[in-house]
């Protein structure tokens, strides 16, 4: 059976598409909730022919408890079995991590546990690295540090940018991504 995958964006959703694009016999992208009503993403989630729902964060003000236990509601209701966060721009609190522990996973645009947080391209290059790269990793409560299923790396080349490390980045995260929450998918019941 294919595992019911919801993917939670707040953005562009380019990472969506790779997992739409991607789907086999593992999974299936059921769902997409985006806390930003306007997300580009949501509209490809349409294209594909999947449900994509916008819950926006802001009139719940600083209650993320209260945002967090609709979103789940929603997610239980709709049977999904595995959270793929992908640009997902809002920190979960422990009630939601602990919710969905084991089934939550996430993409790093680093090779963590290099450069957990913001701004990983930039830091990458001042820090004089010689190579950077994508990481998929289970959600924990610490932010960036749960078990890394996958990554995908590339050497950093002289006159690299923030802008162009994020690119060539993001070329690699559309490849990890998929097979990562494939295999997740097979080998968790
Ligand atoms: C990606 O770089 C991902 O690694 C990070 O946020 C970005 C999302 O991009 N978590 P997109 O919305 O999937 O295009």
């Amino acid at each position: 059976m294919r595992k019911r995958v919801a993917v939670l964006i707040s953005g562009r959703g380019s990472n969506l598409q790779a997992l739409l694009d991607a789907q086999q016999d593992a999974y299936e992208i059921a769902l997409v909730v985006s806390n930003i009503p306007n997300a580009a993403g949501l509209d490809r989630a349409r294209a594909a022919g999947v449900e994509a729902i916008a819950l926006d964060h802001k009139p719940y003000g600083q209650n993320r408890q209260a945002f967090e236990r609709d979103l789940d509601a929603l997610l239980v209701q709709r049977s999904i079995e595995i959270v793929a966060l992908a640009g997902f721009m809002r920190v979960l609190t422990p009630f939601f991590v602990r919710a969905w522990a084991n089934r939550l996973v996430n993409i790093h645009p680093s090779l963590l546990p290099k450069y957990p947080g913001t701004k990983t391209h930039q830091r990458a290059l001042d820090a004089g690295e010689s190579e950077h790269g994508c990481t998929v990793h289970m959600v924990v409560e610490e932010v960036d540090a749960g078990e890394i299923l996958g990554q995908a790396r590339m050497p950093i080349l002289p006159g690299d940018t923030a802008e162009t490390l994020a690119e060539r980045v993001l070329t690699l995260e559309h490849e990890l991504y998929p097979r990562c929450l494939a295999q997740l998918a097979c080998t968790r019941s």
